[in-house]
C-alpha cells in the first residue's frame, strides 16, 4: 500500500482527537484512551518512516489542557515521561529524531528531564523527525514570537522595517522546520483548535471520523494518497 503513494507530503501535522470518546464507548476510564492512543502514535510514527516522511508534528498536549481535570493532566504527563523512557530506544532504532515545541518549562521537571535526554539521545538519527507538540498553543507562539523579535529590534540587531513573513517564521519554535503539508485531524471534528496557527496558512487539511486510538498506518497512507491527488496553488491558479 504504501509503495502505491507517489506523492508524499514532507511535512504532516496531526491533531490526535478522540482519545476520551473511544474510551467512554468501552465504558473505560478516560486514561485508557490516552494509553491506546500512544500505541496509535507508535503506528504513525512507523508508517511515516515507510512512507519517507521527514517531519511529523503530533499534537499531543494543548496550551489548553491544563484546564482538565488534574487527575487527567497527571495521568496525561505520567504517560509522556513513560513513552519518554520506554520509547526512546525504539526511536534510536528507528533513526528517528526527537524534537518538542511549546512552553516546554510548563512540563513537570521530571517530563522536561526525560524529554530532553530523548532529544538528546535521537539528535544525531537521520531518518524522520518526530515533533511532539507540548503545552502548544498557536497564539502563545505567534506571542512569544513577537517577544522574540522585539528583544531582537531593542538590541538593535535588526530594523523594524526589515520584517516580514520568511523573518518573522523564524521568531516562531517551529524556525527549524518546514510547514506542514497536510494536516490530519481525527474524530471527525472540523476545527484547527489553536494548532500551528501561522504554519498552516496553506496546508491541506484531511479529516476523518476514525478516533485516535483507532488509527492505523493504513489510515495514514490513505491520508496520503488523498493529499497526493490534491492540486496545491497557495493562492494563485493552475498552470494549464
Ligand atoms: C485528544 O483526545 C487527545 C489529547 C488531549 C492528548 C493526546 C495524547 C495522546 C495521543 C497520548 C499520548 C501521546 C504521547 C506522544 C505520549 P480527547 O481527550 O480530547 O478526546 P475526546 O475529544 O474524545 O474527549
Amino acid at each position: 500500500m504504501a509503495a502505491a503513494v507517489k506523492i508524499v507530503p514532507r511535512h504532516i501535522a496531526i491533531i490526535m482527537d478522540g482519545n476520551g470518546r473511544w474510551a467512554r464507548q468501552r465504558g473505560l476510564p478516560r486514561i485508557r484512551g490516552h494509553e491506546q492512543g500512544a500505541e496509535a502514535v507508535r503506528e504513525c510514527v512507523e508508517g511515516c518512516g515507510e512512507l519517507k516522511i521527514e517531519y511529523l508534528t503530533l499534537y499531543a498536549f494543548s496550551a489548553e489542557n491544563w484546564q482538565r481535570p488534574k487527575s487527567e493532566v497527571f495521568a496525561l504527563m505520567r504517560l509522556l515521561e513513560k513513552f519518554l523512557k520506554d520509547k526512546t530506544p525504539e526511536l534510536i532504532e528507528k533513526n528517528v529524531r526527537l524534537q518538542a515545541i511549546g512552553r516546554l518549562t510548563d512540563l513537570p521537571d521530571r517530563c522536561q528531564k526525560r524529554l530532553h535526554e530523548s532529544i538528546k539521545r535521537t539528535a544525531d538519527n537521520t531518518g524522520l523527525t518526530l515533533i511532539l507538540a507540548l503545552s502548544y498553543g498557536g497564539r502563545d507562539e505567534i506571542i512569544d514570537g513577537i517577544r522574540s523579535l522585539l528583544r531582537e529590534i531593542e538590541a538593535g540587531h535588526i530594523d523594524k522595517a526589515m520584517i516580514n513573513a520568511e523573518m518573522f517564521s523564524k521568531h516562531l519554535y517551529t524556525r527549524y522546520y518546514p510547514d506542514p503539508d497536510l494536516l490530519i485531524r481525527t474524530s471527525g471534528e472540523m476545527r484547527i483548535s489553536n494548532f500551528l496557527l501561522w504554519q498552516l496558512s496553506y496546508t491541506e487539511m484531511y479529516v476523518t471520523a476514525k478516533l485516535w486510538p483507532d488509527f492505523t498506518r493504513k489510515d495514514l497512507f490513505a491520508a496520503v494518497e488523498d493529499f497526493s491527488k490534491r492540486q496545491r496553488r497557495y493562492g494563485g491558479v493552475d498552470v494549464l
